[in-house]
């Protein structure tokens, strides 16, 4: 029994437990703060604030370490697939070769999504971001599925809910892509594995069926890997957030389809690639724009650098980046926006005002490189980023429904604005 911390309050001690995690993470609870006292803690980004016991997603930020359910990245990059990395996030346990292979049929059986969707693309315009058509189809889904959305569906049910979306989510990436090439839905094949089937539906068309090459498949699965989960991100505590006020699967996934999109979180793989192309543009002069970047004068920020929880090195960075050399060198691809990556890597790597704050590249830094690579366009980046997260938003979501100590998220906040004042007729109002 750990020994509670103290706090003075208007000359009181209180006595605040202390909770101790798995991996000897320590936190304070003050569940009861506010109730007890009138005092609530003030945590503008919640960097200090645990919302949750998760036994999802372990990461230690110091040491660069991320598991997914006690199992290292690099081991299941190696060892594992996405569908068994997506089961295992689910499900709490690698599975049996006969709860995979369930598991996988189930996927397949509902690769399809209702005909009358098919029109709700075509009602977007052309240049429309994929991102918007995806957040937006993933809640429309649920008026196809009224059955899985009473309030409290069974298990089973909710099992089937969880299949559906895992399979219907990457039918709707590839059509969204489809609709703004204007090119003709491509439908699953069933003896194709997932990243397959996704490659196919996204670049086969009437003229010629795509063959997925192997080296693009198993670093599509990888990508996938190391975008499938990391706790409590802003998009993972927007779906529980959502969730917690029991809407449905749907639309709490929708919901962090959205924040997913930002270019501070999941948009930054877009970003990336276009400020490595605004430099390109600009002569090449990365110098020009690591010196941008430390200007406090200056909105311009380096994309790909930098996380909230990650303060030596990003695990995933360190995978994507040998992926990204050997990846490169096999396709023969020469491209001058690596150079121009790694020359901004190396400044920033060396440079006091990144080593002071703890700047290194994140998991968008390469990604990006490697998306371009494989032949995706720039505004399907992110998107592809919220597939492999898919599995992870979904565990969060099963984890907190099923959790009995779950309260509807709630924040409270520090009221800085007017005081009470007297309301005064608009004739009477002089401007400011
Ligand atoms: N370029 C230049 N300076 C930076 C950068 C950057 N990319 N990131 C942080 N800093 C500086 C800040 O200006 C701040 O400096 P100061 O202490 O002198 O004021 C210091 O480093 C700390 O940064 P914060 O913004 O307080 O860090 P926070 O944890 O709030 O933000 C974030 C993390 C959003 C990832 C930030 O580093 C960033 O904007 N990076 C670029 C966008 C990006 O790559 N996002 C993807 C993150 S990974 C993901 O979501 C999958």
């Amino acid at each position: 029994m750990t020994d509670p911390a103290k706090i003075l309050l208007d000359g009181q001690s209180i006595d605040l437990p202390v909770i101790i995690g798995t991996e000897n993470e320590k936190g304070i609870d003050v569940t009861r703060l506010q109730a007890t006292t009138g005092y609530l803690t003030l945590d503008p980004g919640y960097a200090n604030t645990g919302a949750c016991r998760s036994a999802i997603t372990f990461i230690d930020g110091e040491k660069g370490i991320l598991r997914y359910r006690g199992y290292d990245i690099a081991e299941l990059c190696e060892k594992s697939t996405f569908m068994e990395v997506s089961y295992l996030l689910i499900h709490g346990a690698l599975p049996s070769q006969e709860q995979f292979s369930r598991f996988k049929d189930r996927v397949l059986l509902h690769s399809l999504i209702h005909e009358d969707m098919k029109s709700f693309f075509n009602s977007y315009p052309g240049h429309a971001h994929p991102m918007a058509i995806l957040s937006s189809m993933v809640c429309s889904l649920s008026v196809y599925h009224p059955e899985l959305l009473k309030p409290n569906p069974n298990p089973k049910e909710t099992s089937q809910t969880i299949t559906r979306l895992l399979s219907k989510v990457r039918v709707l990436a590839a059509f969204a892509y489809k609709r703004s090439v204007g090119e003709a839905f491509v439908y699953t094949r069933p003896e194709l594995d997932y990243v397959s089937n996704f490659l196919h539906m996204m670049f086969t068309t009437p003229m010629q069926d795509y063959e997925a090459n192997e080296t693009i498949r198993k670093a599509l699965d990888v990508l996938f890997i190391l975008h499938a989960d990391h706790e409590q991100n802003c998009s993972t505590s927007t779906v529980r957030m959502v969730g917690s006020s029991k809407a449905n699967l749907f639309a709490s996934i929708s919901a962090g389809v959205c924040a997913l999109w930002g270019p501070l979180h999941g948009g930054a793989n877009q970003s990336v690639i276009e400020m490595l192309e605004d430099i390109e543009r600009d002569g090449c002069n990365y110098k020009k724009y690591i010196e941008k970047a430390k200007d406090k004068s200056d909105p311009f920020k380096l994309m790909g650098f930098g996380h909230r929880v990650y303060k030596s090195y990003d695990p995933r960075a360190v995978i994507l980046k040998t992926y990204c050399d050997q990846i490169l060198d096999q396709l023969g691809i020469n491209d001058p926006i690596l150079d121009i990556a790694k020359g901004l890597e190396e400044i920033a790597l060396t440079d006091p005002y990144f080593i002071e704050r703890k700047l290194y590249p994140n998991v968008d830094f390469y990604s990006g490189i490697l998306y371009r690579a494989m032949g995706f366009p720039t505004n399907m980046f992110t998107v592809l980023f919220a597939l492999g997260r898919l599995p992870g938003w979904i565990a969060h979501w099963k984890e907190m429904i099923e959790d009995p100590n779950t309260r509807i998220a709630r924040p409270r906040q520090i009221y800085v604005g007017a005081p009470l004042r007297d309301y005064t007729p608009m004739n009477h109002r002089t401007d400011p």
